[in-house]
């Protein structure tokens, strides 16, 4: 019950996802009334800093990233729950201190570790020396668990010595994005979806994730990653598994999280044998976006002018089990692509016979199209008469578009991190992602990742602002098929 939530505790308070997201986040749910009275927020990082230098740090963040104007109400209200601890993370004796201010406090209490996972384990120690741990807390942890299947362990080892698996929220922002949400309400409350969602009807599905931004500011984290790890194995599976998984019994934890963890598993292995045939790593290359030279991946400030990091990943994916057998399943997702666009188009069986050739020879097929960001919506792709009297019958293909702008548009756009926000303070997993998801998901993207360092090629080039590198064209183009753009 979110009532009893008291105290949430984030460890690197003073961090970019602290003041991009974090705060505006749990500012945003201040004022739909939505924490409870006498909440307290305790920003917790190594500095030594003041609760009135914190206290300027929330403002700031608030100033910077509500796009709204700030409620002097509920802004008062927010200021008065902070409060900020400075901890060595290696030192007991300043947990002991944490322990002091969130003493007498029976409460349920969030712990929200975004800081790197390398001290996850600190955390929990220091955490537990302090008997700052009870069945009723929970923890949250952020992405990337681990570099790989045996770091994730490692990682997810460390944290369940003292937090059970109900008590640990991982999350992937993007199951907190309305329309990666939406897709289960597409495909559960509608029977023309439910009911055409499988071999039969579906001939391939296609989904990207572009990106406009290099990578500045973050540049050694990311090429230690590289876009398979860094987008692939979470957010681009998330949506895969919800897009490809069995219809859940319910909505909770246990019932979505195991038909997705089945997708996963499913996945045929892409390794040394098939990874030529079905995969295709770029790194962009000096380039124009919106006719403003950008520098390529190597050039960029604080670059290895040697890396060999992947931006852009393509991947067949196939999901070998009933439902999707010979489906296969496009994958694309890069950096520095022409725009910010994440779309997945669906796209259906060809009809078997056409009794409108003096129109169209060939009758194109439907395509459903669900808008991810940024201009959110749905869109299907049909065929209809053009009107008129002439004496054949003409066709065209149209679409129907449901654009949530339009349809919604006294709603404001809810971020990722305030859905997830409260389903924490609500004690609700179903969108958080378990630990076999995490575990499966690296199964399958470390074979990848194992294939690509025994081929030992280096990524193929694309230049910023192009849709990524020719080989990715002809990835999709050897099985006559194209990507939308
Ligand atoms: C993060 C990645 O998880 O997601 C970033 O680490 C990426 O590299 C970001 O830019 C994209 O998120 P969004 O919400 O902007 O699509």
């Amino acid at each position: 019950d979110y009532q009893s939530v008291n105290d949430i505790v984030i460890f690197g308070a003073l961090g970019d996802l602290s003041h991009r997201k974090l705060i505006p986040a749990l500012y945003q749910l201040d004022v739909l009334g939505l924490i409870n009275k006498g909440s307290r927020i305790v920003g917790v990082a190594r500095k030594t800093l003041s609760v009135d230098e914190f206290k300027h740090f929330v403002v700031d963040s608030l100033d910077s990233f509500v796009n709204e104007s700030i409620d002097d109400v509920v802004l008062a209200r927010f200021i008065n729950r902070l409060i900020y601890q400075a901890l060595d993370f290696q030192a007991y004796s300043t947990f002991d201190q944490l322990a002091t201010l969130l003493s007498n406090q029976q409460n349920i209490r969030v712990y929200y570790f975004s800081t790197p996972a390398a001290i996850y384990g600190d955390i929990c120690k220091g955490l537990n020396h302090a008997k700052l741990i009870s069945d009723v807390d929970r923890v949250v942890i952020e992405k990337p668990i681990g570099h790989s299947l045996e770091s994730s362990i490692e990682i997810n080892n460390q944290v369940s010595k003292y937090f059970q698996e109900k008590q640990t929220y991982r999350i992937d922002h993007y199951l907190g994005k309305e329309t990666v949400l939406n897709l289960l309400v597409l495909r559960f409350a509608n029977s023309l979806f439910t009911n055409n969602w499988d071999r039969n009807c579906i001939d391939h599905v296609q989904i990207t994730v572009a990106e406009s931004v290099g990578i500045e500011g973050r540049w050694g984290f990311y090429d230690d990653a590289g876009q398979m790890r860094d987008m692939v194995q979470n957010h681009l599976l998330q949506i895969l598994s919800l897009l490809a998984m069995e219809p859940p019994a319910d909505l909770s934890a246990t019932s979505v999280r195991a038909e997705k963890l089945k997708v996963v598993k499913a996945l045929k292995p892409i390794n040394r044998e098939n990874i030529k045939e079905k995969t295709v790593r770029g790194q962009y290359t000096d380039g124009f976006l919106n006719g403003v030279a950008v520098s390529g991946y190597v050039n960029e400030k604080d670059a290895n002018a040697k890396s060999n990091t992947e931006t852009f990943v393509a991947i067949k994916a196939e999901i070998d089990n009933w439902r999707w057998k010979g489906v296969p399943f496009y994958l694309r997702t890069g950096k520095r692509m022409p725009k910010k666009h994440s779309e997945i188009v669906v796209h259906f069986k060809p009809q078997p016979h056409n009794i409108f050739q003096e129109s169209h020879s060939d009758l194109p097929a439907n395509k459903l199209t669900i808008r991810l960001q940024p201009d959110e919506g749905v869109e299907l792709q049909i065929m209809n008469k053009i009107p008129g009297i002439a004496s054949q019958m003409l066709i065209q293909e149209n679409k129907l578009d449901l654009s949530f702008s339009d349809t919604y548009h006294n709603e404001r756009v809810v971020d990722a991190y305030e859905r997830l926000m409260l389903e924490i303070l609500n004690g609700n997993q179903s969108l958080f992602v378990s630990r076999h998801e995490v575990e499966a998901a690296w199964v399958w993207a470390d074979s990848i990742i194992a294939a690509w360092q025994t081929t030992n090629e280096a990524p193929k080039p694309y230049a910023a602002g192009s849709w990524g590198p020719v080989s990715s064209i002809a990835l999709i183009a050897r099985d006559d098929r194209q990507w939308v753009e």
